[in-house]
């Protein structure tokens, strides 16, 4: 502190418990962007501390980073409506908490012998996916999208006049950067889920986007006689981390073949969790993600499907089908990504299979803590993270 009215980005991190790698990362993402002295450093005022204030209560309603500094810029075109979508989002998640209470109790008071084996059916009929549908996952898919938007959708541009079928739309964390990126092509995101299409909606809104409709759809009930879309209707087709969920990739696929005109394409993004390697290195971290591909195994998805991509494609018989790896590689200089990344990205995710990994016997919870905790700290400044996501693009033969 200089005079008693300013603080360094270190002495804010101590006098209120948010980290320096959490305060440079709002920074870059102009939640609280402090002023900088002639050398550069960041320095913050009593404003600064204000606004990080009302940050951090926003940050535990569950808002996406992006939502708060557009509040706190007042950037918002309508602050009210972005908070009553929150709510709808809390209070739905509520309801399916409750529930899932609900069930979980019948299916343990069940007179059945093999009551875990019920226990892990009816949360996986219920969370329909291995991810769920709760708001920590719609906060988590946002923060997902914003980190990985230049690598993920770098080169994909539509024309202006075609139309886009985004196939798992999910809450819309995708559908931002598409619809933005290609403001002129007219986007259909659909998804099996209403709830999410509700969210994906508001978000696309409040994004002033107006060029993309939502449809409720199964993938696997798309050609027009079983209620989906005309043969050929579309210029091309964008999934993004729905192959991964899907008992039927190539099915999937061969159907959405025929949803493009000949010549149009498909462009298919998924992750691959056999990819993640880190230092330090940690047993219980690595057995942590493998609980996490056995349970998407058991839910019917693989969560190893980026290595499949290509032959996958093949199998659907789409053509020239090219696939490019693109890694995510986190280490001390990248302290936002770190953080964004390793820690609110792939960290989270494998941290929220705790509860049915430990349900149904893949671990215990002290050591499926242990692996979380050497997850985190892979993002410490002298840690390291890497992943690959393959893209693949490839055409309908004409
Ligand atoms: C992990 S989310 C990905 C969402 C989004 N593409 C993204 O990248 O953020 C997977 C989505 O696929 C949807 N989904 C799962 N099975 C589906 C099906 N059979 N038809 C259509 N959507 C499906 C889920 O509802 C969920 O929204």
């Amino acid at each position: 502190m200089d005079d008693g009215t300013w603080w360094t980005v270190g002495e804010l991190a101590q006098a209120t418990g948010v980290s320096v790698r959490v305060l440079r990362h709002w920074d870059a993402l102009g939640v609280v962007s402090p002023e900088r002295t002639p050398s550069g450093h960041r320095r913050y005022g009593p404003a600064h501390v204000t606004r990080l204030y009302r940050a951090t209560a926003l940050r535990r309603t569950g808002l996406g980073l992006r939502q708060i500094a557009a509040l706190l810029a007042q950037e918002d075109p309508d602050p009210a409506a972005t908070l009553r979508a929150h709510l709808d989002d809390v209070e739905e998640d509520l309801r399916r908490r409750s529930q899932l209470r609900d069930r979980l109790r019948a299916a343990l008071e069940s007179p059945e012998p093999d009551q875990l084996t019920k226990v892990i059916e009816t949360m996986t009929m219920f969370e329909q996916y291995v991810h769920g549908y709760r708001s920590e996952e719609s906060t988590r898919l946002t923060d997902q999208a914003d980190a990985l938007a230049e690598l993920l959708h770098a080169g994909i541009r539509f024309r202006p006049g075609e139309r886009v079928l985004e196939m798992g739309c999910g809450v819309g964390a995708q559908t931002v950067t598409l619809a933005s990126r290609s403001p002129h092509a007219h986007f259909v995101s659909a998804d099996i889920a209403p709830d999410s299409l509700k969210s994906a909606s508001r978000r696309v809104a409040a994004a002033g986007l107006a060029n993309v409709e939502f449809a409720e759809k199964d993938v696997f009930a798309l050609p027009e006689r079983e209620g989906g879309f005309a043969e050929a209707s579309f210029d091309h087709v964008f999934v993004c981390f729905l192959l991964e969920h899907l008992p039927s990739p190539a099915d999937a696929l061969r159907r959405l073949r025929r949803l493009v005109r000949p010549g149009g394409t498909v462009t298919v993004i998924e992750g691959d969790h056999g990819s993640a390697y880190f230092h330090p290195d940690d047993e219980a971290a690595r057995a942590a993600i493998a609980c996490q591909v056995t349970l998407q195994r058991h839910a019917g998805g693989d969560a190893l499907i980026g290595r499949r991509l290509f032959p996958l494609l093949h199998e659907a018989e789409w053509s020239d089908i090219a696939v490019t790896p693109r890694t995510v590689y986190v280490d001390g200089s990248r302290p936002d990504l770190a953080e964004s990344f390793t820690r609110r990205t792939f960290t989270a995710m494998v941290s929220g299979v705790r509860e049915p990994a430990v349900a149904a016997g893949l671990t215990d919870p002290d050591t499926f803590d242990a692996g979380i905790a050497a997850l985190r700290r892979t993002a410490e400044p002298d840690g390291v993270f890497c992943y690959t996501f393959f893209k693949a693009v490839a055409h309908r033969p004409t």
